[in-house]
């Protein structure tokens, strides 16, 4: 959902393109002559706009403490405006001179079991440290009033992939203050919500709480959670501390800092306030076992949820690589048309960028062989480069595309805090499989070309028609409310087993579950059964049911046994002691519906039962036929026009139908009509009449 817009402005209006380059790292290079030129020529070959650079830089920006050599990143400034493309502009704090931590150890980060850490590595700071907070502040300062009005400074880019935790005395002592706040300086209000009263863990000063460790409390899913909570506030206030200084100098630069897709330690809806527009870095693992089709549907996933942290605004792909990934367990080749095709699955779901990691291959360290634009050779004569042209090539006649946004009326909910509290609890599998469990519930509307949002709890649910919750375990306060209300105005909410069990601080609803989900889904969900998984059970439709579903579906892993209260049974169990009682339900409330799965099922099931269901709430495809297996199909719009973008991921040619709609090929500019062919990993972009 766009929040009403149709349109966005470009990420920063001075540049209307899709933005296409990547991490350059000129510093490098410094003492080898001919290289930068030969970069800047190779830049304008293979259509770059814009390069990112500073990230990881410190040491050449600052190489004594307050002497500062910004010479070279002068002169790169200066080439890329001369060049008429730009700079996003790094700040470098994702890693630092071995002098300051030699000097100041306290911005060395400590590990969980109190051991501080040698200086090394990147990401390997205190958030909470003064001394780090007040060096970046400094090296901030100096950047934004260097280049402030200089022409190619484009966006900046705040440190890289924050991440980790830090268990230093500062941190403990923020945590503590955080706690504070948390629980209106009560601890008792702080004890009562941890359940501290179990195993003689009641609290009776501040002081005497510490962060989560494998040599001391690590067992009390309370502070374990709020810990999480914490660090995810602590590293987002450090970012709100980078980004300061830049917004008093240069007010109307936008700020950035890439994200990690749905990686596991952060809460990225906390980050999203703090930046204006979001960028992400995506590395999938291209070419697997199998077929291409999970990973792409993962990245599809990964690429909504960035459209949808900031309402639907365009986001970035900051990094992507145009060739191997090194550090993966095995680096293989992008095959010929892959690059394309991931390029444009990126725009095809609201990116505005293609950037890669990186620019040039170094000669050493440890990403020496890490894909890059430009190989070791040295020249553009490579296959890599070739693609990285033909994508260059591809975006230039893209411009309509900048800032356009997609429709969308179904969301998928996906809840950081959830995914956490549900990790942690020693309950029902070791391995509660959440985040792949919302994978495979979205992969279900990506193979029908149904664009969905991917929201955490705390997300306006209003915008749309239907919300899809699988696994919502913890419910926090309001959201079971806010549920009803969507259902009794009309919506269609599906949850899931292992719903509405704990509360914001991870304590067990009473009453019932799936406690304040229990009115809207109709149900009483009275036990959950873990199966091992040589075990299965089987989903049963009830003769003519609400979807009209008739096969039987293997049914395993975690099974609730509910009793259908309001609801009605579209579907039971089909073995073991509880075989007959009800597996699939729906209730009505107002005008509204609310669907219980109540087993973990293999991916037919969820993929019926989307179709169905989404045939039944008359949900917008982007196309109205079928779209053969691999293909995914994906929509973008002004409000007039819309690009549709048709994506190949099987490695054989598919056959499209594009129904009675007059198309033009975006990229040809040919008329296109009924059919389309697309080859293996094959991609086009239409265009029709809104
Ligand atoms: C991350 C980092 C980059 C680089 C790439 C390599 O995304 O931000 O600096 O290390 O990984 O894949
Ligand atoms: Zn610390």
């Amino acid at each position: 959902m766009t929040d009403g817009r149709t349109r966005f402005p470009p990420i920063n209006p001075r540049c209307p393109h899709l933005l296409h380059g990547g991490d350059y790292n000129p510093e490098q290079w410094l003492d080898s002559p001919g290289v930068i030129d030969e970069d800047f020529r190779m830049m304008k070959l293979a259509g770059a706009n814009c390069m990112t650079v500073g990230v990881f830089s410190w040491v050449s920006l600052e190489p004594r403490e307050g002497e500062f050599t910004f010479s070279w990143l002068d002169d790169i400034m200066d080439r890329l405006a001369k060049a008429g493309m730009f700079a996003v502009l790094a700040t470098p704090s994702g890693a630092r001179p071995a002098w300051m931590s030699q000097k100041y150890p306290e911005v060395l980060r400590v590990r969980e079991d109190r051991l501080r850490n040698l200086h090394g590595l990147r990401h390997n700071h205190c958030f909470t440290s003064p001394v780090y907070r007040e060096k970046c502040r400094i090296i901030n300062t100096k950047l934004a009033e260097r280049y402030k009005d200089h022409p190619a400074l484009l966006l900046w880019h705040v440190s890289n992939e924050c991440s980790g935790q830090c268990h230093c005395e500062l941190c403990q002592q923020a945590f503590r203050t955080w706690l504070r706040q948390r629980y209106g300086d009560s601890l008792d209000a702080m004890n009562k919500a941890w359940w501290t009263a179990f195993w003689s863990r009641t609290f009776t000063s501040w002081d005497q709480i510490e962060s989560p460790s494998s040599r001391g409390e690590r067992a009390l899913p309370g502070l374990n959670l709020d810990w999480r909570r914490f660090v995810v506030h602590q590293t987002v206030d450090f970012l709100g501390a980078e980004i300061a200084p830049l917004k008093a100098i240069t007010p109307g630069v936008p700020v950035t800092t890439n994200l990690m897709g749905a990686h596991p330690c952060m809460d990225y809806w906390k980050f999203a306030p703090a930046l204006d527009v979001i960028s992400n870095d995506n590395y999938p693992a291209w070419h697997g076992r199998g077929d291409n089709l999970p990973v792409a549907a993962q990245v599809g996933f990964v690429h909504d949820l960035m459209r949808s942290l900031k309402g639907g605004r365009p986001f970035m792909l900051m990094e992507t690589t145009p060739s191997i990934v090194n550090w993966q367990e095995v680096a293989k080749l992008k095959r010929p048309g892959m690059h394309r095709l991931a390029s444009l699955q990126a725009v095809a779901h609201g990116g505005d960028t293609v950037l890669y990691f990186q620019w040039r291959k170094g000669r050493g360290g440890s990403e020496q062989f890490h894909g890059a634009v430009v190989d070791h050779v040295g020249h553009e004569h490579t296959r890599v480069f070739r693609d990285v042209v033909e994508v260059g090539e591809t975006l230039s006649k893209l411009d309509d595309l900048v800032g356009t946004t997609t429709p969308v009326e179904a969301a998928i909910l996906m809840d950081w805090e959830n995914r956490w509290a549900l990790d942690d609890s020693e309950c029902v599998q070791k391995k509660k499989g959440y985040f792949e469990t919302c994978l495979e519930h979205h992969r279900a509307f990506w193979s029908m070309g149904i664009a969905t949002d991917v929201i955490d709890q705390d997300a306006d649910f209003t915008k749309y028609r239907l919300l899809v919750a699988p696994m919502l375990f913890m419910v926090r306060k309001g959201v079971g409310e806010r549920i009803e209300q969507f259902v009794a105005a009309g919506g269609t909410f599906v949850a899931t087993y292992m719903t509405g069990q704990v509360d914001d601080s991870t304590l067990c609803f009473l009453g019932g579950f799936p406690g304040p989900l229990r009115k809207v889904l109709g149900i009483w969900a009275e036990e959950t059964d873990g199966l091992y998984d040589f075990d299965a059970n089987s989903i049963v439709p009830q003769p003519s049911n609400a979807l009209g579903l008739d096969k039987t579906y293997q049914a395993g892993e975690i099974c609730d046994l509910i009793h259908a209260e309001a609801a009605t049974v579209v579907a039971t169990y089909g073995g073991d002691f509880y075989a007959g009682r009800p597996v699939v339900t729906v209730n009505t409330l107002g005008k509204g519906q609310g669907w219980y799965i109540a087993a973990r099922s293999e991916y037919a099931f969820l993929a019926d039962f989307y179709a169905r269901l989404a045939q039944q709430l008359g949900l917008h495809r982007v196309l109205e036929a079928d779209l053969p297996e691999g293909v995914s199909a994906h929509l973008r719009t002004d409000g007039q026009r819309e690009f549709v973008f048709l994506l190949n991921f099987a490695a054989a040619d598919r056959t499209v139908r594009l129904g009675t709609a007059r198309y033009r090929d975006v990229l040809t500019g040919r008329p296109v009509k009924g059919r389309l062919v697309l080859g293996r990993y094959g991609s086009a972009v239409l265009e029709r009449k809104a």
